[in-house]
């Protein structure tokens, strides 16, 4: 991650913020100013707007955003880009699930600042031109889905599946999918959606 000049114009250092929030995410910053002995006018509002490039399905886009933003934030509420669904919006669900540099992530709980440098793909970033993803079209062809509302998040989770390693067997998908929640109980189609794009998506 590099620095940005902008906000350092703005008396926020973004690297000091990550590095505090990682280090102490449960404790407020005044709070710990005040345990620390240090004033809290010295502690950088964390609400201060910061300057953020994130890399979105192959493109740049510049954001000036709360530095607490999550990506899941970013994306839907910054850059309209409503697939990654909000669940629970702590981490249980899978409904915003992307990827980010091909690991599958929960972007509910990633902040947007950690995020720059690295290539984020969401469900609208799996087509290319007119031609659906063979996962997307696998759960178009297995029903793989009813309210659909999980679906973005479980296709997203079904491709780094595959990558990894992880579409062997039924118990195997069903273990490394466990974190997608579906509230329409589709499961045993979603199995046989990732059995149906995985040879296809190994080739590459
Ligand atoms: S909305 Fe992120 S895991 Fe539920
Ligand atoms: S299809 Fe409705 S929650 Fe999964």
């Amino acid at each position: 991650m590099h620095d940005n000049p902008s906000s350092k114009d703005s008396g926020f250092d973004r690297r000091a913020f990550i590095a505090g929030a990682a280090g102490s995410a449960l404790v407020p910053l005044t709070a710990r100013a005040a345990t620390e002995g240090v004033s809290s006018a010295a502690v950088p509002d964390p609400a201060l707007p910061v300057d953020v490039t994130l890399r979105v399905n192959g493109k740049d886009k510049r954001l000036r955003l709360d530095a607490r933003t999550t990506v899941l934030d970013a994306l839907r509420e910054h850059m309209g880009l409503i697939g990654s669904k909000k669940g629970c919006d702590h981490g249980q669900c899978g409904a915003c699930t992307v990827l980010i540099d091909d690991r599958r992530v929960v972007s509910c709980l990633t902040l947007a600042l950690a995020a720059e440098g690295q290539d984020i793909t969401t469900i609208e970033g799996l087509a290319t031109d007119d031609r659906l993803h063979p996962m997307q079209q696998a759960f178009i062809d297995n029903d793989a889905f009813q309210c659909g509302y999980c679906t973005p998040g479980q296709i997203m989770s079904a491709v780094a599946c595959v990558k990894e390693g992880h579409a062997g067997s039924d118990a195997d998908i069903r273990e490394y999918m466990s974190g997608n929640i579906c509230r329409c109980a589709a499961y045993p189609n979603i199995v046989s959606a990732v059995k149906q794009a995985a040879p296809e998506i190994m080739k590459g």
